[in-house]
């Protein structure tokens, strides 16, 4: 959920007095926690999840948010309205006053502009898309911030992203998404030329416009790359969406290149043609292990009115190992074009990439010994261990296996971890409330923050735990100790 709808969240719950102000800041600490863990829940969620609002009022106050979040002032523009929303703030559809035009006004939070970081990245995607000039990227017009808001103008393209095109219609017909592919791959190849890496290629950054032409957005993930060889170097990962990610991404590494993009623009197109992505699971940690080693499904066997041929490009798209892939942006445009005018492929046919791999494009290997000869062990190269290669294979596959499954188990763990201490907190909250409500109710108070104790030794809840149950057992003594006194004539 974007910053700025939690936000809007948090402030309108505080402002009727829905939520108070420790609830709120208990709940951060909460979220913050979890999202220290990898677990990404959205503030909402952790106050549904605690018990202190209904999924209803949730609903209806987030709805609320949204509508305040026109509040923005730009001078020189008029806002019209909200056109989409990010991760780090909003796009509104607006009229630039001086040049009488409509553009897309994306406008950082204010959440996020407390953040030097998203600040500094904010501005980095300005740059970045003022130096693209192509017909299949949004062109960028202004950026600048006024009245505390930083904001970049944009193109406004007036049309559906992909994502709600095929929400709306389902999945594409093979030419339509065919050609979408291409001009997405046009706008790949000119921002690979300048060593621009977008790094988020998705169904919800391409856009369409009237006449169908597509458009890449969204360049807040992208980077110059730094290495004379055209790979980047990057610290830190802000993971998005996981379903598009490409194996290398998944892995965490810091160093990508243009592949990678190509990767993300196979799941795409496999999305655009099937409807469905090739790797599900409602669990990130589990997507991301399939990215790494699990097989994508033959686009033919999922939809058999695909063609042989748009199997094999996607395929080859979707190499797990990009030295797999086509080595450009360039190779891909070349077979997505043989795809709809016929005519031979790069992508080897399914049984060889099943069989062998895909055909090698580096140099040719020595050949083989004929059938039936007699190894000559002196004329093996020197730095052979002398290990059989299927001895290798089966090690390595071995490898992948126990990789997946202790990834596998982390993630089960970590979801255990996390539905237990959701439990607590929720327990926790319901004693706290009652022991405020009913503090007479000591008993019952001491019961349950004794029971709550066993469960938070070695925890940072203990303390908390403690000074409630202390608590109790005070008021507990005190009421004894009065009715003692009365006792006594
Ligand atoms: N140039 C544009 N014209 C019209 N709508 C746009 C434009 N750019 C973005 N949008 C809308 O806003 C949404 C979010 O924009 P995007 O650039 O992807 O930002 P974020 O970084 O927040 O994901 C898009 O999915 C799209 O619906
Ligand atoms: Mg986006």
């Amino acid at each position: 959920m974007a910053v700025q709808a939690e936000e809007a969240f948090i402030r309108i719950a505080l402002r009727e007095k829905r939520l108070t102000q420790e609830q709120v800041e208990e709940c951060r600490r909460i979220h913050d926690e979890l999202s220290e863990a990898g677990i990404k829940w959205s503030l909402p969620q952790v106050v549904q999840e605690r018990g202190l609002l209904s999924r209803k009022e949730i609903r209806r106050i987030l709805k609320a948010g949204q509508d305040e979040s026109i509040d923005v002032k730009i001078n020189g523009y008029e806002i019209i309205r909200r056109v989409g929303r990010g991760g780090m703030g909003a796009v509104f559809m607006a009229k630039q006053v001086n040049m009488n035009r409509t553009v897309a006004l994306k406008v950082l939070s204010q959440a996020a502009m407390s953040n030097t970081k998203f600040v500094e990245r904010f501005q980095r995607e300005a740059q970045i898309v003022a130096s693209l000039r192509d017909k299949n990227i949004v062109a960028a017009f202004d950026y600048g911030e006024s009245n505390g808001w930083h904001y970049m103008a944009m193109e406004f393209v007036e049309g559906l992203t992909v994502k709600k095109l095929v929400n709306r219609t389902g999945p594409l017909p093979e030419e339509q998404a065919v050609r979408i592919a291409l001009d997405v791959a046009s706008a790949l190849k000119h921002a690979h030329a300048q060593n621009i890496i977008h790094r988020d290629v998705k169904p919800g950054n391409i856009m369409l416009d009237p006449d169908g032409v597509a458009k890449l957005c969204d360049l807040g993930m992208a980077k110059l790359s730094e290495g004379e060889d055209g790979s980047i170097t990057r610290i830190g990962t802000t993971i998005g969406t996981p379903y598009y990610m490409s194996p290398e991404q998944a892995r965490g590494e810091t160093e990508l290149d243009g592949r990678t993009d190509i990767y993300s623009l196979g799941t795409t197109l496999f999305y655009m043609l099937t409807g469905d992505v090739p790797f599900k699971d409602p669990s990130s940690a589990v997507v991301m292990a399939k990215h790494i080693t699990a097989d994508p499904p033959w686009l033919a066997d999922v939809n058999s009115s695909l063609s042989d041929d748009i199997s094999r490009v996607v395929a080859k798209m979707l190499a797990k190992n990009k030295q797999d892939r086509y080595a450009n942006a360039d190779e891909l445009m070349h077979d997505l074009e043989a795809v709809l005018e016929g005519g031979p492929l790069i992508a080897p046919p399914r049984w060889v990439s099943k069989l062998e791999g895909p055909v090698p494009s580096g140099p040719v290997p020595p050949p083989k010994a004929a059938p039936g000869a007699v190894p000559v062990t002196t004329a093996q190269p020197p730095a052979t261990t002398g290990v059989p290669n299927h001895v290798v294979v089966i090690l390595a596959v071995g490898l992948m296996i126990a990789i997946v499954t202790i990834l596998l188990l982390i993630q089960q763990k970590s979801d255990l971890r996390l539905q237990n201490e959701m439990l607590f907190t929720n327990s926790f909250a319901v004693a706290k409330e009652q022991a405020e409500l009913n503090p007479a109710d000591y008993e019952r108070n001491i019961q349950r923050f004794e029971f709550l104790l066993r469960h938070a030794k070695g925890t940072g809840w203990e303390q908390q735990v403690k000074d409630h149950l202390d608590r109790a057992r005070r008021r507990k003594e005190q009421d004894e100790a009065a009715a003692k006194s009365k006792k006594k004539p």
